[in-house]
C-alpha cells in the first residue's frame, strides 16, 4: 500500500510517499519513496516561537511545492495531457475545501492541471495536536487531494507519529518488548505514556505548564540564542561540558522528588531569566555555561521521570520521541542510565524532529484496519489526544 503523509502541525511543512506491507508487528516492511520538508523556523525566530497566523501562510504556499517534490522524488510526478474541460470541473468542485485558503487554491488548481494521480492509496494528515489553523491548511488540502485522486482519508496524531517513527528503522518494525513506556517529548508536548500493548496507549503524566522543548526554546531565547532553541542550547553545552567551563548558576530540577508523573517546567525560565537579568553583559562562557545547566537541568527531571515509571509499570522497552529526542545529552544519558535494560529506542536523528514520513507510517497502521474517515467527520483539534 502506498500511502501519502501530509503534516503541518506547527513549523514544519512536510509531505512524504511511504510503501508499507504486513498486518503485524513482525511482517511490517516500509521503504520511504519520497521526503520533502520545508522548514518556516527561520521566519518564526523574531518572534522567539511559533507565530499561528504566519505558519499558516507558509503552509498554504509551501504545500504544492513540498508536494510535488516528495512526488518527484518517488519518481511519481507525472506531467499529463489532460482533458481540459474534465479538469476545470473537478477543480471547481475543489473549491469548497479552500475557502479560506486562495494561495493554496491557486496553487493547486495549477498542479491539477499539469499532473496526473500518482500511485497513491491512501492520504493520511495530522489531525493534531497542534496549532489549529496550521492543522487546518494541511487537512483541508488532504481533503482535496483525497476528492481529487479518488482515495480514501487517515486522521493521524502527531504524537503516535513520533512513536512509531522512533520504532520504525531501516524499513522493519524494531523487536520491543511488552510493557513499554514512552517519553514524547516536543516543542509542545511532555507526556509519559504506558503502552501495555503496541498501539495502545495510556497518558500517565504531562507537564503541567512549559514542555520540556519549550523549555529549550524559551531558555535559549532569554540567553540570546535564536528559535529553535534547543539544538543552539545542545551546541554550547556540548563545548561547555568539553572545555570543562565552570557551571556557574544552578538551575532547579522541577518536581524531581514529586511522585506523579507529571512535570513543569516554568520554573526553569524564570531561573534563567533571574540569572540573566543579573549578569548585565553575559560573556560567551557564560552563556555556555548556563545553556549547558539548563539542558542537564531538563533532562535531569525527564530522565528521573521516565525512571519511576520504568520501575512502577515493570517496563521493558523505554520509547523516546519527539524534537527533544534528538539531543545527544538526553541520549547519552538515557542509554548510560538503562544500560542494562529496559532496551531504549530513539528515532533516527533525522526523523526526530517534525516530518511526513511519521505521519504516513502511523497512518498506515490505520489504513491497514480500514480506520478511514470520511472528509466532513475529519477535523482539526488543537488538544488531540493519544487514546486506544
Ligand atoms: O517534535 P517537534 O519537531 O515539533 C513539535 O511537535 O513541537 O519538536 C520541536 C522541539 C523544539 O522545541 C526544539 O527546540 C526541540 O524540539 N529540539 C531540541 C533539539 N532539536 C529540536 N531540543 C533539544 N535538543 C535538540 N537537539
Ligand atoms: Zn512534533
Amino acid at each position: 500500500m502506498r500511502i501519502l503523509g501530509i503534516e503541518t502541525s506547527a513549523d514544519e511543512t512536510g509531505v512524504a510517499l511511504i510503501e508499507a506491507s504486513g498486518s503485524g508487528e513482525e511482517d511490517f516492511r516500509y521503504k520511504v519513496l519520497g521526503n520533502a520538508l520545508l522548514s518556516q523556523a527561520e521566519l518564526h525566530t523574531r518572534y522567539g516561537g511559533i507565530f499561528p497566523n504566519l505558519a499558516k501562510r507558509e503552509h498554504g504556499r509551501n504545500l504544492v511545492p513540498v508536494l510535488m517534490e516528495a512526488l518527484r522524488q518517488a519518481g511519481a510526478l507525472v506531467a499529463v495531457e489532460t482533458d481540459r474541460a474534465s479538469n476545470e470541473e473537478l477543480i471547481e468542485k475543489i473549491g469548497p475545501f479552500f475557502e479560506r485558503e486562495h494561495e493554496l487554491h491557486e496553487y493547486f488548481s495549477e498542479f491539477l492541471r499539469a499532473y496526473g494521480k500518482p500511485q497513491v492509496d491512501c492520504i493520511a494528515v495530522t489531525a493534531g495536536p497542534g496549532l489549529e489553523p496550521a492543522l487546518w491548511v494541511g487537512i483541508n488540502f488532504a481533503k482535496a487531494l483525497a476528492f481529487a485522486w479518488n482515495v480514501p482519508l487517515v486522521a493521524v496524531n502527531h504524537l503516535e507519529g513520533h512513536i512509531i517513527v522512533a520504532r520504525a528503522k531501516d524499513g522493519i518494525l524494531a523487536r520491543i518488548d511488552s510493557p513499554a513506556i514512552a517519553l514524547l517529548v516536543s516543542g509542545g508536548h511532555t507526556e509519559l505514556v504506558e503502552m501495555q500493548e503496541w498501539m495502545r496507549y495510556r497518558t500517565i503524566g504531562a507537564t503541567r505548564d512549559d514542555a520540556a522543548g519549550e523549555a529549550f526554546d524559551k531558555s535559549a531565547r532569554l540567553i540570546g540564542l535564536p528559535y529553535p532553541g534547543g539544538p543552539q542550547i545542545s551546541k554550547l553545552a556540548n563545548a561547555a561540558r568539553e572545555a570543562n567551563l565552570a557551571r556557574g548558576a544552578e538551575l532547579p530540577r522541577p518536581m524531581l522528588k514529586d511522585d506523579s508523573f507529571d512535570f513543569s517546567f516554568s520554573g526553569l525560565k524564570t531561573a534563567v531569566k533571574k540569572i540573566v537579568d543579573n549578569w548585565g553583559h553575559g560573556t560567551a562562557d557564560m552563556k555556555s555555561a548556563l545553556a549547558r545547566e539548563a539542558e542537564e537541568a531538563i533532562v535531569d527531571v525527564l530522565l528521573a521521570k521516565t525512571k519511576r515509571a520504568v520501575e512502577e509499570f515493570n517496563a521493558k522497552t523505554v520509547i523516546v520521541g519527539g524534537g527533544v529526542s534528538a539531543n545527544e545529552f538526553l541520549r547519552k544519558q538515557f542509554a548510560a542510565e538503562f544500560k542494562n535494560g529496559p532496551h531504549v529506542l530513539f528515532p533516527s536523528p533525522e526523523f526526530a524532529t517534525d516530518n511526513a514520513v511519521m505521519i504516513a507510517l502511523a497512518g498506515y497502521f490505520h489504513a491497514e484496519k480500514k480506520e478511514f474517515i470520511g472528509a466532513s467527520e475529519l477535523r482539526a483539534n488543537g488538544n488531540l489526544r493519544l487514546a486506544n
